[in-house]
């Protein structure tokens, strides 16, 4: 703040419009992809549970009600998100509801979701102007599409976003993460986890997306960063660890009679020094 300040202080003095220096900082926010390579019939869901994570939210039990469908965009750019919630809190609105970035665990508790989806990582401030929803964190999806308003028991919402994919293996995708129900004040009230429930994929496709715990401890294809099995990897992977195995010990021969030239050299010019 103080800083902020200074910088408008500063640009004031050398004729700079503040008006003009803030447009600069939205400019200067860097801008999710619009994704449009999204496999086409894929659709995820995520449905709240019974019991709320802030259990004063609801001290008589129970929760918000309700889902985020979100499904590839019949032209496979973007996703189309249709938001259902009822049974609203009466009061600490209006409510939020961000994709964030870890899977909500076993035990409910949403604190372990972390922080919102954002693989541009603008952070949260300043707050996201929904003209420029490029701008945006890729998961702040009320900030976008707009709040849930306070007072009324349900909502709906359909929208498609650009930036949220069903693409597995890029930071953009959702599939195996979840959405958390704010309080205005950010306390979160409940979460849940997206879950696959279509895909037009092949029954291979989908023996994929899915790694068993089978095929891990069979020593088939390993896992990449992204938790997926690349299709061709089993007999590539074979391929090339066997000759780089065979090869290492050469490698290391030749490595140990590099050492020893070094330090032959080394101890030569030590010499000569002296
Ligand atoms: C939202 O959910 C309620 C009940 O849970 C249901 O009656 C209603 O049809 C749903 N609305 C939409 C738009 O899906
Ligand atoms: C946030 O607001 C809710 C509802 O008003 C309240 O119960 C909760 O204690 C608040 N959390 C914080 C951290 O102030
Ligand atoms: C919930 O998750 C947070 C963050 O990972 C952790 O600090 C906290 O101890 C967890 N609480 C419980 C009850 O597991
Ligand atoms: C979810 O998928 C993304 C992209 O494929 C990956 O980077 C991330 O590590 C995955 N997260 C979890 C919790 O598996």
């Amino acid at each position: 703040m103080r800083s902020q300040t200074a910088i408008s202080l500063l640009l004031a003095a050398v004729g700079i419009p503040a008006a003009a220096a803030q447009s600069s900082t939205a400019s200067a926010l860097p801008k999710a992809s619009a994704v449009t390579n999204n496999p086409a019939g894929t659709v995820y869901k995520a449905t709240l549970p019974d019991e709320a994570f802030f259990k004063s939210a609801y001290p008589e039990g129970g929760n918000v009600k309700g889902e985020i469908t979100a499904a590839t965009s019949p032209d496979q750019s973007g996703v189309i998100f249709k938001v259902n919630f009822s049974n609203l809190p009466k009061s600490g609105g209006p409510f939020t509801y961000h994709l964030h970035v870890a899977p909500v665990p076993e035990n409910g508790n949403c604190t372990a979701t972390l922080a919102h989806l954002d693989p541009t990582a603008r952070g949260e401030e300043p707050p996201c102007d929904p003209a420029n929803p490029e701008t945006c964190q890729v998961g702040d999806l009320s900030g976008k599409y707009g709040k849930i308003p306070e007072g009324k028991d349900t909502f709906s919402a359909t929208y498609t976003d650009k930036y949220a994919s069903t693409l597995e293996g890029i930071g953009a995708f959702f599939g195996n993460r979840s959405f958390v129900f704010h309080y205005a004040n950010k306390t979160r009230i409940s979460c849940a986890n997206f879950a696959l429930v279509a895909s037009s994929g092949s029954p291979t496709e989908s023996a994929c997306e899915e790694p068993g715990p089978a095929s891990t401890a069979s020593g088939s294809p390993s896992m990449t960063a992204n938790g997926t099995i690349p299709h061709s990897s089993a007999p590539t992977s074979v391929q090339t660890t066997a000759p780089s195995q065979t090869s290492a010990i050469p490698a290391a021969g030749s490595n140990i009679k590099a050492g020893w030239a070094t330090a032959l050299v080394l101890a030569a010019a030590i010499m000569f020094v002296l």
